[in-house]
């Protein structure tokens, strides 16, 4: 496995191993590596013949009142496991490198990024877009791997390639979960004992709702009420629970098309995201 740190280092590498039609995989992560992760970059070694990820804690995507500078990072670690998966490049750029000091330019997507998660940390998806479309065109990858877990943002990141026809494959990749459920998140190691104890509950919530839904109930409110109380009652804080549609992300009324549950609660201090698909099964 080769470690760049700049868009000109990678562009080189890249040059000499994509040649006789070679495909590129890209597994964009901001490190702090777990199985969730590690999971993507099975799944693109597994399709593509060229494996590159990049670890990048990406500043524009930071909150003022966010994790940025207590973000785990663990780069050592995080290059031992890459190697392990068989990656052929990681990508570890320093944000002075790969910023311009002055950045200016941002990818927007106006409408579904200021809703849900981005309600509540205004600027992030704007943020995580403008990253991924700069390590797309520094890889040019022919597919790249993002994890279901933050649904939205994979479906943000799939209507913008698509919105700009860029020739690039997104392939989602299920949720990787602990034993009792509770979804791996990088963000898990800040819970305490209490709280890690509670936090399954949001997946517990969700399963539920989905056997509700399955067994016929079709009203909003309450399969969302029932979600809630749940989570609560397992000491979460809901900061919102909502059911949109797969196609549109736009937040339902009647489950009559393809449908997402998207929640984010807190447990103490730590904001915990999750998600089921609802799908009419006949
Ligand atoms: P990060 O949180 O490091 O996640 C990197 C990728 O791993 C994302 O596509 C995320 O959805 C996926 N992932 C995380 N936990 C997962 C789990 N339990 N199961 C499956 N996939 C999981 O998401 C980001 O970084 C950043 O926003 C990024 C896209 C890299 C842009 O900076």
């Amino acid at each position: 496995m080769k470690r760049v740190s700049t868009v000109a280092a990678l562009r080189r590498e890249l040059g000499k191993l994509r040649k006789n039609g070679k495909t590129v995989g890209l597994v964009p992560t901001m490190g702090a590596l777990h199985e969730g992760h590690l999971t993507l970059v099975r799944k693109a070694r597994a399709k593509c013949d060229v494996v590159v990820v990049s670890v990048f804690v990406n500043p524009l995507q930071f909150g003022p009142n966010e994790d940025f500078a207590s973000y785990p990072r663990r780069l050592a670690r995080d290059a031992a496991l890459l190697k392990g998966c068989g990656v052929d490049l990681l990508f570890a750029p320093t944000a002075e490198t790969f910023y311009e000091p002055d950045h200016q330019t941002m990818i927007v997507s106006p409408k579904v990024q200021s809703m849900y998660c981005g309600q509540y940390r205004p600027g992030h998806f704007s943020g995580a877009l403008t990253v991924v479309a700069k390590l797309f065109f520094a890889a040019q990858p022919d597919f790249a791997f993002f994890g279901k877990k933050d649904w939205q943002q994979a479906w943000l990141i799939e209507k913008m390639t698509r919105d700009l026809n860029w020739p690039i494959r997104i392939v989602k990749v299920p949720t990787v979960r602990g034993k009792d459920g509770l979804a791996l998140s990088s963000r898990n190691e800040y819970l305490s004992e209490a709280e890690r104890a509670g936090a399954p509950a949001i997946r517990a919530a969700l399963v539920a709702l989905e056997k509700s839904f399955r067994a016929g109930e079709r009203r909003v409110a309450l399969l969302k009420r029932n979600a809630e109380r749940t989570i609560e009652k397992a000491g979460g804080k809901i900061q919102y629970l909502e059911i949109a549609s797969c196609r549109t992300l736009m937040p339902l009324k009647a489950l009559d098309e393809e449908a997402v549950v998207l929640v984010a609660a807190f447990f103490g201090k730590t904001r915990l995201i999750d998600n089921i698909e609802l799908k009419n099964r006949r």
